[in-house]
């Protein structure tokens, strides 16, 4: 555990190993109030959670994502949605940030945690819409897989002064 808040950042890293011990309640519950604290344009808040603890449906989401095997170990995948009717320009920047904060606060209760990307591909989405029973309107951003970390990773800022300009390129 971390207690410097801007130590988070830096130590959160994308975890794909984990114990098989479930997520706490209290500790989803706590991400996803972080996700909904995240900025969104005109404050609109286009985002729903799908919260996924069953093993068959976690099993089945690593059988659809290419990228998503770690699912099969994950305890946990919260599956951020959008419906763009609230918010047709930004959809896709507030849910990003909503995912960013379940990754910081995952990092912040102990929990391991990666980003999945599924917008634009209309492979991932497709299939995975159908299989949660998404309506068809909705979107889905993204999902976070997470559980009680089986792996450490080093914290890193990966700053790079030449991709700072100042005051103009
Ligand atoms: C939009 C986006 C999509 C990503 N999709 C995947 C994915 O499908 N599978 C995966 O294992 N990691 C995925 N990642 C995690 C990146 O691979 C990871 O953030 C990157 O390698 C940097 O490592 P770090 O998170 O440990 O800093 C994704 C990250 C982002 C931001």
């Amino acid at each position: 555990m971390v207690d410097d808040p801007l130590e988070w950042i830096f130590a959160r890293r994308s975890i794909r190993k984990f114990h098989s011990n479930p997520v706490e309640d209290e500790k989803i519950d706590l991400m996803l109030q972080a996700a909904m604290a995240a900025p969104s344009a005109n404050n609109a808040k286009p985002w729903h959670f799908i919260v996924v603890k069953e093993r068959q449906t976690l099993n089945r989401l690593a059988e659809i994502h290419p990228y998503a095997k770690m699912c099969y170990e994950a305890t946990l995948a919260i599956v951020v949605c959008a419906d763009p009717a609230i918010s047709k320009h930004y959809w896709q920047q507030d849910c990003s940030a909503a995912t960013q904060n379940i990754l910081l606060a995952g990092t912040s209760l102990g929990l391991g945690t990666v980003w999945l990307g599924v917008h634009p591909r209309m492979e991932r989405k497709e299939p995975i819409k159908k299989f949660l029973r998404v309506p068809d309107e909705l979107e889905i951003l993204s999902i976070v897989a997470a559980g009680y970390p089986a792996k450490k990773k080093q914290s890193r800022t990966q700053f790079d002064p030449g991709r700072v300009h100042n005051e103009g390129w």
